[in-house]
């Protein structure tokens, strides 16, 4: 495909992300990212798998310590499920973005409810690719499953070049089995199917990061039935 072709296709693919998380997507993230009962087997698993992918990235941050002089950028941060109970532990600064205003919106309704120290949380709308700055910690969970494997490389360098020392992404991985299961509907069923969803190659992701300076020191698969996010945190070397 030529450049400005290429450069088109992915800003159609970003809009209808967008438009999708503005809308019925919030309706339905929101919903499974809290403790609402009105969620079917395939969100409440969701919910449980994502609950992993999050529990797993605050106990490794909570290892590496420090976490009150640190300042964190969590990219696509939806409603705020990792950066609420991060400020809740002491981070010293969150910046929260998402390309959805619905979803920043609700997330700093949530953090307001909670009492979370005015400041602590700097709230943004916009998509990933457009953040500038320099952050301790990079964070970006759950986001590439929305894009091919091309951008989220892409995705991967520009948030590791923003990162100082830590970069924590999560996607989920390709593998011949999950590829079976999507090929058969099996896998993101129901309404989830408003955006596509889009499994990747790790190989390609742990590349991307290498080529501008970080290595990966922890991986973890969180999973649950309708979920499955490999889980790497890179370091600068
Ligand atoms: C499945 S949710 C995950 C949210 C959050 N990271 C979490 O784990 O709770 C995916 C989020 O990515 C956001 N998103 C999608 N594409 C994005 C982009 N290019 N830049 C920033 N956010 C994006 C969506 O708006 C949505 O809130």
């Amino acid at each position: 495909m030529p450049p400005e072709q290429l450069l088109e296709s992915k800003q159609a693919e970003k809009l209808e992300v967008k438009g999708y998380f503005e809308t019925t997507g919030f309706e339905r993230w929101n919903r499974i990212y809290s403790e609402s009962a009105d969620v079917n087997r395939v969100q409440r698993n969701i919910r449980i798998g994502h609950q992993k992918t999050v529990d797993n990235v605050l106990a490794w941050l909570q290892e590496q310590g420090g976490l009150e002089s640190r300042n964190f950028c969590d990219a696509g941060c939806g409603v705020g499920s990792l950066t609420l109970p991060l400020a809740q532990l002491g981070a010293g600064s969150i910046a929260a973005s998402d390309l959805s205003a619905a979803m920043v919106q609700e997330a700093q309704r949530r953090a307001s409810e909670l009492g979370v120290k005015p400041g602590q949380i700097s709230f943004l709308a916009s998509d990933l690719e457009s953040l500038e700055g320099r952050y301790n910690t990079v964070i970006c969970l759950d986001v590439f499953i929305h894009y091919p494997q091309a951008p989220a490389e892409e995705m991967v360098r520009h948030l590791a070049s923003m990162a100082e020392r830590h970069l924590i992404v999560s996607f989920a991985p390709y593998t011949p089995l999950l590829a079976l299961l999507k090929s058969i509907g099996q896998l993101f069923p129901g309404p989830s199917k408003a955006t596509r969803a889009y499994t990747l190659r790790e190989a390609g992701i742990v590349a991307a990061a290498a080529e501008v300076g970080f290595k990966p020191m922890r991986r973890s698969l969180n999973q649950a039935p309708f979920y499955f996010s490999r889980l790497i945190a890179f370091e600068r070397v």
